[in-house]
């Protein structure tokens, strides 16, 4: 499903409230590509996944994306979604009188673009909740209200299984998630990865960078990929317990 779908990042840049966040980021994901994206607080991991789902808050002022060979940027959100791009917080608003089910349902079949018979949806549902060991009942939720940190990730797996996107962009950092949580979110990843689903996964955590097996490791400092490889990266990282060496090579012209 995913052939030839790469992710394509030249030179981008963008504001918030007038302000430079990315200032010329450059990043490639090959299809069905495992890659992590590091970084320090307020070095705009989170900034980049917004502007690749098309958040109003963000201008972008230059560069371009491209998506499964499309201008990214010049498609509305859910067209974005259509061409196979999921990104984890799409939909965290609570919506009351939409439940779990439906909700996801409609998303299959514009997905799909097509109907999908009731039958059909609850079996795939049914298989999908039982993988995430979540209680049937959930399914009959309203979307997203009262969710506890450890539902909304469970409900965004749940959406990732039943929509096998492109390339899913997950973007971790304030969830807060507990060691099981993060192995469920790990396991997901692995188990989309064999179907070819690639990933951009934004994460502090070094469990969650190791289990699920990434082939690219990326550092983000002050709105640019400043150094990429692989789990090495990571080792470096535990070891120094800052980015400050980051900051440091990229200075003495070491990388890139
Ligand atoms: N709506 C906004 N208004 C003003 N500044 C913003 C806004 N959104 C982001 N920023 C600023 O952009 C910078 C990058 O923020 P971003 O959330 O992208 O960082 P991050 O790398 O995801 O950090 P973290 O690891 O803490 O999640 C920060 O200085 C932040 O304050
Ligand atoms: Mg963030």
């Amino acid at each position: 499903m995913a052939d030839g779908a790469e992710l394509v990042i030249r030179d981008l840049r963008a504001t918030v409230a007038g302000k430079e966040i990315l200032k010329g980021v450059n990043l490639t994901l090959g299809a069905g590509e495992r890659h992590v994206l590091l970084g320090a607080n307020g070095s705009g991991k989170s900034t980049l996944a917004y502007v690749l789902m098309g958040h109003p808050n963000y201008t972008v002022t230059g560069g371009s994306v491209e998506f499964a060979g499309q201008d990214l940027l010049a498609l509305e959100p859910d067209e974005r979604a259509r061409l196979g791009l999921f990104l984890a917080f799409q939909y965290p608003k609570e919506i009351t009188g939409v439940t779990v089910s439906n909700f996801l349902r409609t998303a299959v079949e514009a997905t799909r673009g097509e109907k999908v018979s009731l039958r059909e949806f609850s079996k795939l549902l049914t298989g999908h909740m039982a993988t995430l060991e979540m209680q049937p009942e959930f399914a009959r939720r309203y979307l997203n209200e009262g969710f506890s940190g450890g539902e909304r990730k469970r409900n965004e797996m749940l959406q990732l299984l039943a929509l096998q996107p492109k390339l899913a962009i997950l973007d971790e950092t304030d969830s807060g998630l507990d060691v099981q949580m993060r192995q469920l979110v790990a396991n997901v990843v692995r188990e989309l990865a064999s179907s070819n689903t690639g990933f951009l996964v934004v994460t502090h955590y070094e469990d969650v960078v190791r289990q699920m097996q990434p082939q690219h490791v990326h550092i983000m400092l002050d709105g640019r990929i400043a150094m990429s490889g692989g789990l090495e990266l990571v080792e470096r990282l535990g070891a120094e317990k800052s980015f400050d060496w980051v900051r440091e090579e990229v200075s003495h012209g070491a990388v890139n």
